[in-house]
């Protein structure tokens, strides 16, 4: 009990913080004030059924939702918008601490349009609704029985045909589509007596499916007990469309719970006490690997450099037994032997420094993120924040990337360095645009609402074009002022010839055999913000996501550097694209997983959803595997400078 509390807070101190921060402080709602209700995207309700991934407008014609007289859509931060949040106002008239019923929002007419629609959100789709910066929740239990609050509730259930009926008639028997159209919210308020205000800190809406108009004019009744069954998409059309009567019940709470800690109880849902031992577990399994490679390597090495500089002394007295012994560190080690090859410019050097420059921007990205979600300034009342955060930090850090690319490409010898400085500012971020643009087709095909608005592309195009391209030339420049980095060993005249090397120092094999470390160090997170994703909760886990970072980079490092060493005494120095690969392997399991995952756990609806799960994915593993990568490729720059300057050449 006390390591779960602990947990919690761990989780919480940096949300708790957040509340203070400008733009998110708390409000103060004096008894009668109108509180609003805001709807976002009706989005996929995950965990059941077919899992279709994207959004639709909460007022979609398909959907026929009570829209308001005057529709004013929210202003978003650009994460959030880039990232599918819609937010509209509504009709419901919450007032604070007045409890209402049978509140009448409107009578929809369901057309034949809507009749088709609605079915397939049924079960399959939640209404978002936000009072107060807070999602409106529907407790449900978790396998083991645990209550938590999932962000959403459902827009129907579907209920299958009794058996009999369903015997009776053959085909003719169809799954019951109900809608609920009658909304119980239930608002949880915390007084503060002396300054006489009230905060909202829980929302819940309990939905039911009632015929509420069957038999009667147009005023509903709420107490009816005949649920709502959609019809037929057909029926419309001999008999006009269905009516519908959307209600609520409005029931306030006094509550004890502070403001400030109102998100607990969607936070609490990751069952901390398991998250926390496994990640222990995780760190024990790989702080041994590290520990392990790196005491291989240190012993290798020292052995490896005394007997070089002793074999080079022996080579100055011309002792005849020296050959023995030069023969003898030839079977087993070569790194010595590539030292007039190590820093020798690989095959397409222009991009592997491009690659590399954009890869340390988006590890500069990745960390700073992090640690901005460590500190609190991304929390979830803040929406977007993390987003907006990683788009302003990419844009920010194309000054590494020009830096990083500059420098690296003067030292493999390149003559062309504008070009390589214009390839770094323009080539990646178009291959995304272009990408994200490919996404965006399938969404706007679909009318999705998590299709990226117009402005919001022009505003990250100016972002790209005004801040990042600038920052990226003069990055760039100031890398070519102070001019190539320095190697501890001089390139030979003419290459060496490479010997063959084992099938498992081949480039795939080894970034396969390599990659297994850094994914199992990141599994246990992977597989939380997955179930976070695709199941409705709130992810804030920051501090054990730093961690799991940092375990990631780490042994993606070390296993890359032990590659790269093997690779060197395979007399093999081609070691700048491998160790990138070597570096990144964990990349390709993260698409495993995603693969996985779907394969067992998602059902995903129609050819666009596919497409986009996929190109998700691949972002996804793509990020992964530029970061690692650029991680593996310094980690080995690092090592290779400190072991070719520890060996005396002639
Ligand atoms: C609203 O109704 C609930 C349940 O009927 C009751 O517990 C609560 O005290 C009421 N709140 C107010 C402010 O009257």
């Amino acid at each position: 009990m006390r390591l779960r509390r602990a947990a919690a807070c761990t989780l919480l101190v940096p949300s708790a913080w957040a509340f203070y921060l400008p733009g998110t402080a708390p409000q103060s709602y004096e008894a009668g004030e109108p509180v609003p209700l805001l709807l976002n995207a009706v989005g996929p309700r995950y965990g059941e059924g077919d899992t279709a991934i994207v959004p639709y407008d909460a007022y979609d014609d398909r959907i026929g939702f009570c829209r308001p007289a005057v529709q004013k859509s929210q202003t978003l931060s650009l994460g959030s918008a880039l990232f599918g949040d819609r937010l509209v106002n509504s009709d419901f008239a919450l007032r604070m601490k007045e409890n209402s019923s049978c509140q009448h929002l409107c009578t929809a007419e369901l057309g034949e349009k809507q009749l088709a629609f609605l079915p397939n959100l049924v079960e399959a789709y939640s209404h978002h609704w936000l009072v107060d910066g807070l999602p409106a929740a529907e407790m449900r239990r978790t396998a083991d029985g645990d209550i938590f609050y999932s962000l959403g509730f459902p827009v129907g259930e579907v209920h299958a045909p009794a058996k009999e009926t369903a015997a009776k008639t053959k085909e003719g028997a169809r799954a019951e589509p109900h809608l609920y159209n009658h909304f119980q919210i239930i608002l949880e308020y915390h007084p503060r007596p002396k300054e006489g205000v009230n905060r909202v800190v829980g929302v819940v809406v309990w939905p039911q499916s009632i015929d509420s108009l069957r038999g009667r004019g147009a005023a509903p009744e709420c107490g009816a007990q005949e649920p709502l069954v959609l019809r037929d998409a057909a029926s419309a059309k001999k008999d006009g469309p269905q009516k519908v009567a959307y209600t609520y019940d409005v029931i306030w709470r006094e509550s004890s719970t502070p403001w400030a800690t109102r998100w607990d109880n969607y936070l609490h849902i990751l069952s901390p006490r398991i998250h926390v031992l496994s990640l222990i577990n995780s760190i024990i399994i790989c702080g041994f690997l590290c520990f392990m490679v790196a005491m291989i390597l240190l012993r290798a090495l020292n052995r490896d450099i005394t007997r070089y500089n002793a074999l080079s002394s022996y080579d100055l007295d011309l002792d005849p037994s020296s050959t023995d012994i030069a023969d003898s560190v030839q079977d087993d080690s070569g790194w010595k032997l590539v030292h007039g090859e190590v820093f020798r410019a690989p095959k397409l050097r222009m991009w592997l420094c491009i690659t590399v420059g954009t890869g340390a921007q988006m590890a500069a990205m990745c960390g700073v993120t992090l640690f901005f979600a460590l500190l609190g300034f991304l929390s979830p009342s803040n929406r977007g924040a993390l987003s907006t955060v990683m788009i302003v930090c990419w844009t920010l850090f194309g000054f590494v990337a020009g830096y990083v690319s500059s420098r690296l490409y003067l030292t493999m010898k390149g003559d062309a360095i504008r070009k390589n400085i214009a390839y770094t500012a323009l080539v990646f971020p178009s291959a995304l645009y272009a990408f994200l643009h490919f996404l965006n087709f399938f969404l706007v095909a679909l009318r999705s609402a998590g299709a990226v608005p117009f402005g919001t592309f022009l505003a990250i195009g100016a972002l790209w074009f005004g801040i990042n391209v600038p920052l990226t030339i003069i990055g760039g420049w100031i890398g070519v002022k102070r001019g190539p980095l320095d190697v501890p060993v001089r390139v030979n005249q003419i290459p060496r010839q490479v010997p063959p090397s084992p099938w498992w120092l081949k480039p795939l094999p080894s970034a396969l055999l390599a990659g297994i470390l850094p994914f199992g160090a990141g599994f246990i997170e992977i597989s939380q913000i997955a179930r976070a994703v695709f199941g409705a909760k709130a992810y804030y886990a920051f501090g054990f996501l730093s961690l799991a970072a940092t375990m990631v980079g780490l042994t993606a490092a070390l296993t890359t550097v032990l590659f790269t060493y093997f690779h060197l005494c395979a007399e093999d120095y081609r070691w700048h694209w491998r160790s990138f690969l070597t570096g990144g392997g964990s990349a390709f399991y993260v698409f495993l997983y995603g693969l996985g995952y779907w394969a067992s756990r998602l059902h995903l609806p129609g050819f666009a959803n596919k497409v986009l799960y996929l190109g998700y994915l691949a972002l996804v593993s793509g990020l992964t595997f530029m970061v690692t990568g650029t991680v593996g490729f310094a980690a080995s720059w690092a090592f290779l400078r400190v072991i070719y300057s520890r060996i005396r050449v002639d």
